[in-house]
């Protein structure tokens, strides 16, 4: 029997794909809270996180990227333009501020597409340097960025002053 092939596209976001990122961001969220619980939950719907993907998704600050299959999203990325610290050479970095792909669709390309079409963009605007922050304990993101030219840079080490039963003991 044959099989259906669906085709997936890779396109820039627009303002109407603002009810699905919000949907996959709540999802990845989720995700990341198992790495970071600082992370809140409820961000990707409040007015803040509306701003902030509105920025992307009208370009006015950074991009949005998606990926569509028969008109579902089933993933995307957002990214910015990141200026230089005052203390560094003035080089223009972008970074990958969100990427995620719909865990049923992983393992096909989707994610390496997005990265690529985003470094496309970020050349295009005169970036030097693509960043992005990973979870040290998210180790399937981290060997996916290796694989497409990342390399560890600055690690941010973090210690807890409290648990859920009170002060932390000291060793
Ligand atoms: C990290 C993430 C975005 C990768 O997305 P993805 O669509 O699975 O990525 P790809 O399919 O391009 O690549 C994944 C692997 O599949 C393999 N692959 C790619 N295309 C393939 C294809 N056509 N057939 C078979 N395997 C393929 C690649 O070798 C790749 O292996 P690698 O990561 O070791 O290099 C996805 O796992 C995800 O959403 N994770 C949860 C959120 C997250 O961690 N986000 C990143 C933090 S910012």
């Amino acid at each position: 029997m044959e099989q259906a092939v669906t085709v997936i596209k890779i396109r820039d976001g627009c303002r109407s794909d603002l009810a699905e990122i919000t949907r996959l961001e709540r999802d990845l969220t989720r995700f990341d809270r198992a790495f970071d619980p600082t992370l809140d939950p409820d961000w990707p719907a409040s007015p803040a996180g509306r701003e902030f993907y509105e920025a992307r998704l009208s370009r006015t600050e950074g991009l949005a990227l998606v990926a569509e299959e028969d008109g579902r999203v089933v993933g995307y990325l957002l990214g910015c333009l990141g200026k230089a610290a005052e203390y560094s050479t003035p080089e223009l970095t972008a970074e990958v501020e969100c990427l995620y792909v719909d865990p049923t669709r992983r393992g096909e390309g989707i994610g390496g597409r997005l990265v690529a079409r985003f470094e496309e963009w970020a050349r295009a605007a005169g970036a030097r340097r693509l960043r992005v922050t990973v979870s040290a304990a998210n180790r399937r993101a981290l060997r996916f960025y290796r694989h497409r030219g990342f390399r560890l840079f600055d690690v941010l080490l973090d210690k807890p002053l409290v648990n859920a039963g009170g002060p932390a003991a000291g060793d």
